[in-house]
């Protein structure tokens, strides 16, 4: 091996040595931090000890966004600088270093890095990743119908209205569903699809919208609309409810009893009904019986 190379290579360690070594962190994983729209998030600092420090540093990454200094402080001077557009919804603690935020709002998401130099010269550095969270609520279940024939295929499309990040699952009568090659979810798992429906996916089905802070459902109970027999199609069908044929029925019926009726009163019994019909008309007040005509003109 050259001379050169080898020397390079050293060189390159050493680099690679001398980026490392400064560097302790807190916290080897990035924290994460959920916190629902207009709300205070509180970052974390530190426990060491304010003598041991010589500057403190909170910087964001911001989602999409360049990176942004919010404020640099060194406890030797107690010098502090604080980013104008944050000044009036920070407050920083000169103890342990937090930083608490007033009234986060989408903007505010990213990385948040609280970077502590040490008079030693090593460094100290501590990440929070800010997701900020709209609770779900009013979870809807929507589909072409509520009643599909058997055969059909039929979409049951849910979506929370309020939330975000929301992850969406199905539950058929409280279980998991199970996994079919007639049932088939959409990617993000907001749409359900039944092929080729069948009798044995009659059931309540449910709707499970949930994100960081919260979950919301919805049930769905879906029938089948059969072409044959008693189903819930027939009574809304083309005939209508009861249907023409229904109407047909009960309209012979009652054809049938006001003949019989008519006959049986034609045997001698035409004063009692009058009588009894004229005496449920009358007040109640005097108990007198009144004729059915009178009552007729009083009426008016
Ligand atoms: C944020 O909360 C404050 C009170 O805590 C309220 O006055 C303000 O209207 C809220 N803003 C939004 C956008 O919800
Ligand atoms: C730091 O100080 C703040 C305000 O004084 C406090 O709310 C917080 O709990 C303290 N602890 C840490 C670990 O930040
Ligand atoms: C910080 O360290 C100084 C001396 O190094 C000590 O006097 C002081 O009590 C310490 N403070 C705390 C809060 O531990
Ligand atoms: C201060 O904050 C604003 C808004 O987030 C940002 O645009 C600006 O770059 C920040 N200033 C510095 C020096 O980072
Ligand atoms: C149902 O979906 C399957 C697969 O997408 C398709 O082959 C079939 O034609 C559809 N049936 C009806 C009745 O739309
Ligand atoms: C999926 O469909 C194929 C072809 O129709 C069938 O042979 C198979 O049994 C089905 N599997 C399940 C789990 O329903
Ligand atoms: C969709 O639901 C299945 C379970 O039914 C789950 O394994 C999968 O991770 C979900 N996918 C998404 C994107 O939520």
């Amino acid at each position: 091996m050259p001379w050169e190379t080898r020397h390079e290579m050293l060189f390159a360690l050493l680099l690679y040595l001398a980026c490392l070594l400064p560097e302790v962190m807190m916290d080897q994983k990035t924290k994460e931090d959920y916190c629902r729209f207009n709300t205070t998030v509180l970052l974390m600092g530190t426990n060491l000890n304010a003598s041991s420090i010589f500057n403190v540093e909170w910087h964001a990454q911001l989602n999409g966004r360049e990176k942004v200094s919010i404020l640099t402080y060194s406890p030797g001077s107690n010098n502090i600088y604080i980013n104008e557009s944050y000044r009036k919804r920070v407050v920083f603690s000169h103890l342990n270093f937090s930083l608490t935020i007033h009234y986060v709002t989408f903007s505010d998401e990213g990385v948040y890095t609280l970077t502590i130099q040490l008079l030693n010269s090593q460094q100290q550095i501590g990440r929070t990743k800010v997701t900020v969270i709209i609770p779900v609520s009013n979870v809807h279940i929507t589909s072409e119908t509520s009643v599909p024939h058997q055969g059909k295929n039929i979409t049951l499309n849910c979506l929370g209205m309020a939330g975000n990040a929301m992850s969406y699952s199905w539950q058929k009568c409280n279980q998991p569903l199970p996994i079919g090659n007639r049932t088939i979810l959409s990617k993000d798992n907001a749409s359900l699809t039944f092929i080729n429906i069948q009798q044995s996916d009659i059931g309540n089905y449910r709707c499970v919208a949930q994100n960081a802070l919260s979950s919301g459902h919805k049930d769905f109970i879906l029938q089948l609309c059969a072409e044959t027999g008693v189903s819930p199609c027939w009574s809304y069908g083309i005939y209508g409810y009861p249907g023409y044929l229904g109407y047909a029925i009960v309209l012979f019926y009652i054809f049938s009893w006001v003949k019989r009726t008519r006959k049986s009163s034609s045997k001698g019994q035409s004063d009692a009904i009058y009588e009894n019909t004229a005496f449920e008309n009358t007040p109640t007040n005097n108990g007198k019986r009144v004729p059915p005509v009178y009552i007729r003109h009083i009426k008016k």
